[in-house]
């Protein structure tokens, strides 16, 4: 690639990263029933390191966040030392860990979780989706409303999770706030029928991501804290309304979180530019910015532009653990093999040829 803008090194939170490119949080359904990470974990993350900031796939913060099958957690002291393996391999190769804490909220089956609870959510609104479990594809349940006394204990499993992530000796987390999982279902009028506090108003409906995300920063510094939007994605059935509605509801959320001074904003974006330019003006630290489905030409475009900080990689990084070396030299990339994204196993893993072995 002969763009300059994504080799020059940032400053982010506590971190000097070495250039512009990062891996972008993804799932890939191999941790164990325990929620300790899978055994490939640690070589998958370190065989991707010259990336510089590896985002974790989604983590959840309590028993209760878990949505999806065989997805890791960082809230018991297993998981703590599994992770621990993580981070300290991804050290050894020169990287930074963060990892993503995910609460699923109502993207969830109760046949995906050893205690088969039933998913909570903002309001008893089903996303009207299928979900894979262990028993085949099934329909997504109704979710069970979080009673506003419930609220301060979810805002505590995220502290709680992310001292837990520091405690493994993660470099940071990633609040998850995008992708139609808990905190971005408050956010979408569609999902979030509260009349206290947490819904109605773009305030009320902004009110526990600001909570979530003071919690965190109080805990382990704003420095080491991030968090991941994605406005209007219409991911789990979120309808967040017209392009002025979405304007509203996220300069409101960006406007309240910028003090905080976090380590960075990572935007999954869809397209609206004026909200993200928008966003950039306020935003006083470092932004990344993924655009779903962009092409290799395009990795480098918001950057140039001064759009964003950071370009987070997803698909490309999954299949090519050098996608840095790939980049840096024109190389070309290997595809990504759909069939192994969210299945068991070191296939389509940890299994993905380097430009050496190639
Ligand atoms: C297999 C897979 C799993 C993903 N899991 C997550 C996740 O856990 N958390 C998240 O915020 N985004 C997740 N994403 C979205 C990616 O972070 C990224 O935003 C998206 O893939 C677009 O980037 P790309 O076109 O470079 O792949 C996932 C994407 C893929 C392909």
């Amino acid at each position: 690639m002969t763009t300059t803008s994504l080799w020059q090194p940032l400053t982010l939170g506590r971190l000097e990263l070495p250039h512009r490119l990062a891996l972008a949080p993804m799932t890939r359904n191999r941790a164990n029933p325990d929620g300790t990470p899978g055994e490939h974990a640690a070589t998958y993350y370190r065989q991707r390191a010259s990336l510089g900031l590896l985002i974790s796939e989604g983590t959840q913060p309590s028993a209760g966040g878990q949505g999806y099958a065989n997805t890791p957690g960082i809230h018991t002291p297993e998981q703590i030392e599994g992770w621990r393996e993580v981070a300290d391999a991804v050290h050894e190769e020169g990287g930074h860990l963060f990892l993503q804490l995910m609460h699923a909220g109502r993207i969830a089956h109760p046949d995906n979780t050893p205690h088969h609870r039933e998913p909570v959510a903002p309001s008893a609104i089903s996303a009207e989706q299928d979900i894979h479990t262990a028993h085949g594809v099934e329909k997504m349940p109704v979710p069970r409303a979080l009673a506003t006394e419930e609220i301060p204990g979810v805002i505590e499993e995220f502290r709680h999770a992310a001292a837990s992530a520091i405690a493994a000796g993660a470099d940071g987390v990633e609040i998850h706030a995008a992708n139609g999982y808990l905190l971005h279902q408050f956010l979408a009028s569609n999902a979030n029928h509260r009349t206290d506090q947490y819904g109605g108003a773009i305030e009320n409906r902004a009110r526990l991501t600001v909570e979530v995300a003071r919690a965190v920063a109080d805990e382990i510094g704003a420095d080491r804290t991030g968090i991941r939007i994605s406005p209007a994605f219409p991911l789990g059935g979120l309808d967040e309304g017209d392009p002025e509605a979405v304007r509203a509801q996220y300069r409101y959320l960006v406007g309240e979180l910028a003090p905080l001074h976090l380590a960075y904003l990572h935007v999954h974006h869809i397209g609206d530019d004026e909200l993200l330019r928008s966003l950039r003006e306020v935003w006083p630290t470092a932004l990344l910015v993924v655009r779903y489905g962009r092409d290799r030409d395009a990795i480098a475009a918001d950057i140039d532009a001064g759009l964003a900080d950071m370009a987070p990689l997803g698909r490309f990084a999954l299949a090519n653990p050098d996608v840095v070396e790939r980049l840096r030299s024109d190389a070309p990339f290997n595809d990504v093999d759909p069939a192994t994204l969210y299945v068991g196993g070191a296939d389509g893993y940890i299994d993905y040829p380097t430009l050496v072995r190639a």
